[in-house]
């Protein structure tokens, strides 16, 4: 976590979208500077960073719910807001009506966003849908912004976010459907890299999240889920029994819970975003590290928990708020959250043979200029698949 190498005075070449190598500026043949196909960017006095991999968002959604945020303000927990209908329910409400155009426009609207904020890659989730027709809607906008966007982008299928007023009575029925109907047709179409489940307080039990997870399972979808948002729920342990890719949130998180995942294959993943806004309790990031677990870090960009996708700020509050150092904050945003999304091969560092995913600073001393201007925006320069944008 603690190990970041720099290369000081470095070249960097980058073709047909990918890098082909990079060292020390002495190394740098003369065929390659006398090269006129290439397109040279002067870095001086800059650093070069490997774009920012974001593993959690849910930034396809119709509308805003500012006026939640109020009643946060006047004293309504994020429960409380959920019980009454509010929260996913009312996003879900909104998305109904919402064309897949019109979805589109704004999800990629939300993507330029986060690009010229330094983000390469991004994980979007559908669960704003809760019913078949809504949530493979959501889902094919998703497929279409894999074809469109420069990023890379991962899909995943939240069916499991809420449970809809209508079912609340019969729980069951609504996680059969998820199971019979709507896994089907998102592996047939091939609409989802990985399943998801909100296992927490108020939400799915672990035992839901079992039966949602084992179905997903079989059709070949990773889970990578939400768990201990709002108290020790259990989802850790059932994420570490089902080889979850990850586990997100954690704000809850037990000295046992740390023990469960050491060893395994899931990345924990903490979404500082939304413990900021929500105003919910910071995870023991120094108690995990300490204890050998690796940390991620991304934004839960959302219209409810996380307002916002800037990654630059999320390394800044794990290092203000979860006492992070910069190179740990860096890893954790860069090469661990590719993992946490399944792209570490071609994403989240600067690797020969990796897409030409990386974005330029202004002129500054050292990167632990970045989160130390938490709320500035110090890249001059966004170069994704090899292409300046
Ligand atoms: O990660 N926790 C569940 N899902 C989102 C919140 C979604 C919403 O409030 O719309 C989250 O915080
Ligand atoms: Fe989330």
């Amino acid at each position: 976590m603690n190990s970041l190498p720099v290369l000081r005075d470095a070249y960097l070449v980058m073709r047909d979208g990918i890098i082909e190598g990079f060292g020390p500026m002495s190394e740098l043949k003369d065929e390659k500077l006398d090269n006129d196909v290439l397109v040279e960017l002067d870095c001086s006095n800059r650093l070069v960073l490997p774009s920012y991999c974001d593993s959690h968002t849910h930034l396809v959604f119709a509308g805003t719910r500012e006026k939640e945020f109020v009643d946060r303000i006047n004293g309504l927990s994020y429960e409380e807001i959920a019980q009454r209908g509010g929260g996913i329910l009312n996003s879900a409400l909104m998305i109904e009506s919402c064309s897949e155009e019109e979805l589109f426009n704004s999800a990629m609207s939300r993507l330029h966003e986060v690009a010229m904020q330094g983000t390469g890659a991004v994980e979007i989730k559908s669960g704003y849908g809760l019913t078949t027709e809504t949530e493979l809607k959501m889902l094919r906008v998703i497929r279409r912004i894999k074809k469109d966007s420069p990023m890379v982008i991962k899909a995943t299928f939240l069916g499991a976010h809420a449970m809809p007023q209508k079912y609340c009575d019969d729980r069951q029925k609504y996680i059969e459907m998820i199971i019979h109907e709507m896994l089907p047709v998102i592996a047939a179409e091939e609409l989802a890299d990985y399943i998801d489940v909100f296992c927490d307080k108020g939400f799915y039990t672990p035992l839901e999240t079992e039966q949602i997870l084992m179905a997903g399972v079989k059709y070949g979808l990773r889970p990578k889920i939400h768990a201990n948002e709002l108290g020790f729920t259990g989802g850790v342990q059932v994420g570490v029994k089902y080889n979850a890719l990850s586990v997100d949130h954690l704000d809850y998180l037990s000295s046992e819970e740390i023990q469960t995942l050491k060893g395994t294959e899931t990345m924990p993943t903490v979404l500082p975003g939304s413990a900021f806004f929500l105003g919910l309790p910071y995870s023991p990031v120094r108690e995990m590290i300490s204890a050998g677990l690796p940390v991620a870090l991304a934004s839960d960009y959302n219209p409810g928990s996380s307002p916002s996708g800037n990654m630059n700020f999320m390394s800044a509050m794990g290092c203000i708020k979860y006492k992070m150092t910069p190179e740990e904050a860096i890893n954790a945003t860069t090469i661990n959250a590719a993992y946490a999304m399944g792209v570490e091969g071609i994403c989240g560092s600067i690797c020969t043979g990796k897409m030409g995913n990386v974005f330029i600073t202004k002129e500054l001393p050292g990167y632990a200029n970045i989160p130390y201007h938490y709320a500035s925006n110090l890249i001059e320069t966004i170069i994704l698949d090899g292409e300046i944008i």
